[in-house]
């Protein structure tokens, strides 16, 4: 079968493949898909990840702390990431941010394991993925802030070949406005859509894929998380990426072919793969 999509944001690392991720591997091994972004979510997810990367041929590592796990950070577990995210195969520090939704730890904690998280990635000029629920003001602002929009940070990677900067920044399964999504690729960041697009009432995120220029954005699952359609309700798992990349071709007007090849494109040049 012919390779030509990349999911960029899966949790093969998570326990609930346990028992069943040498198939899951093996689906993916056999699928139009190219590459999976493995991405941790604690430190323990994120050595997962990184040794998931190291056995799979198509499987690529992003190692952080999920705000819903910040409380579980300190300056030891900050160490290891760093550690990790020097490893082979390890592409990006993720995914970090805020959420506002669960407030599974408190707003004070998340935010500083997100600054402490950003200021990693600029020192190693790496990639950062975002997750940001409810948070859309906090998260911009601590992201200027710690200066990932600075020409400091855009000129250490090639110009974006629509011509605008490039921060590697990546928001993943992004669910604001196409107002916000335009703001953010004029600041130099790509959108990751998920399932959700696939959904009945998915207006505003068909809005941003409509709003945003296709070398911009790409397509992810969130294994297990966030099922598109149409099998919405069952486990999720990477080759179901496809559906993803079938609605934003049918958004854009263009073939599943052309979609996907041009979403693993971008997903490769981001995350710096050859
Ligand atoms: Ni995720």
């Amino acid at each position: 079968m012919e390779k030509i999509l990349f999911d960029s944001h899966a949790h093969i690392n998570e326990e609930r493949f346990d028992g069943c991720r040498e198939e899951l591997c093996r689906e993916i091994g056999e699928s139009a898909l190219a590459y999976v972004m493995d991405i941790g979510f604690d430190l323990e997810s994120s050595v997962r990840a990184v040794e998931d990367a190291a056995k799979y041929d198509f499987c690529y590592a992003a190692v952080g702390c999920h705000p819903h796990d910040a409380k579980t950070m300190d300056d030891a577990a900050l160490i290891m990431l760093k550690g990790l995210a020097k490893k082979n195969k390890v592409k990006a520090i993720g995914e970090i941010g805020l959420d506002y939704y669960y407030d599974h730890s408190e707003r004070d904690v998340q935010q500083y394991w997100f600054r402490r998280q950003i200021q990693l990635a600029l020192q190693l000029k790496m990639p950062i993925i975002i997750h940001d629920r409810d948070a859309n003001d906090d998260v911009m602002r601590i992201l200027k802030e710690e200066g990932v929009f600075h020409t400091q940070r855009t000129d250490c990677f090639p110009r974006h070949p629509d011509g605008g900067p490039d921060a590697r920044l990546l928001l993943h399964c992004f669910s604001g406005s196409r107002e916000l999504a335009r703001q953010y690729v004029k600041l130099g960041a790509t959108i990751s859509i998920a399932g959700p697009v696939t959904f009945k009432k998915s207006r505003k995120t068909v809005e941003v894929v409509e709003e945003t220029e296709l070398s911009r954005l790409l397509v992810e699952t969130d294994s297990p998380y966030l099922t598109p359609e149409p099998y919405r309700g069952r486990t999720n798992k990477p080759v179901f990426v496809e559906h993803t990349a079938r609605k934003v071709a049918e958004i854009k007007g263009i073939s599943f072919e052309e979609a996907a090849a041009a979403t693993c494109e971008n997903a490769r040049r981001f995350f710096a793969i050859d």
